[in-house]
């Protein structure tokens, strides 16, 4: 169903995610990305024109645009309201969810800790982000939380470069791994978008071999 974010992503496993200072590279950015390969993205709610972004970024067509650092319901509606296909936050709020599960968007909650997990299986969810996954201790770490809740499809997310992705992807709990090293603040400040497309390409076929 459309809101399971296994269907959304279809079968799409790396995840862009991206903090835009402004609207008026979300056109280039989108290019770049589906230029590389990647059939999703995470456009984070961290600046002013973050929904603007995502709703360019979504009416682009490429790409299946879904909504980061959302921290209150009220954002959660505004990024549905511009075009978010699913809904991620940094830690696991009731009322993000809920509002979410009434919009009928995948919502993607972060965990750190089992206590946390077990909350979000309580609330009905299977899959989670771990977050901040290499400050956690990596895959290591997401194997050994994974061990308890069969299951469960994390969305490994936190200091992860493309050295790391392989590793994840291998961990059958790993729905897919999210990410900004493809298209980081410096790279959008200079505009280097032959840069971003590479890294991109070479995240999908890391992602895919
Ligand atoms: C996020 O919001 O998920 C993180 O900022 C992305 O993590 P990264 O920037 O360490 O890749």
């Amino acid at each position: 169903s459309d809101s399971d974010l296994a269907s959304v992503l279809g079968g799409a496993r790396v995840m862009p995610v991206l903090t835009v200072p402004s609207v008026s590279t979300a056109g280039r950015l989108a290019d770049a990305l589906a230029a590389g390969g990647a059939r999703c993205a995470e456009v984070t709610f961290r600046t002013p024109d973050a929904e603007q972004v995502l709703k360019e970024m979504a009416d682009h067509g490429g790409l299946t645009v879904g909504a980061g650092t959302v921290l209150t319901a009220a954002q959660a509606e505004r990024a549905v309201a511009a075009g978010a296909r699913f809904v991620v936050s940094p830690g696991f709020d009731e009322e993000v969810v809920a509002t979410c599960r009434e919009l009928g968007v995948p919502v993607v909650p972060g965990v750190a800790t089992a206590t946390e997990l077990m909350r979000a299986l309580k609330a009905g969810l299977d899959t989670v982000k771990l977050f901040p996954a290499e400050s956690l201790g990596g895959v290591r770490t997401l194997r050994a939380l994974a061990a308890p809740f069969p299951g469960t499809r994390f969305v490994p997310t936190g200091g992860i470069a493309a050295a790391q992705l392989s590793g994840y992807l291998a961990e059958p709990a790993v729905l897919a791994v999210g990410g900004s090293w493809m298209a980081t603040t410096d790279h959008l400040g200079r505009g280097d978008y032959e840069e971003i497309r590479r890294l991109t390409a070479d995240a999908v076929n890391r992602s895919t071999t």
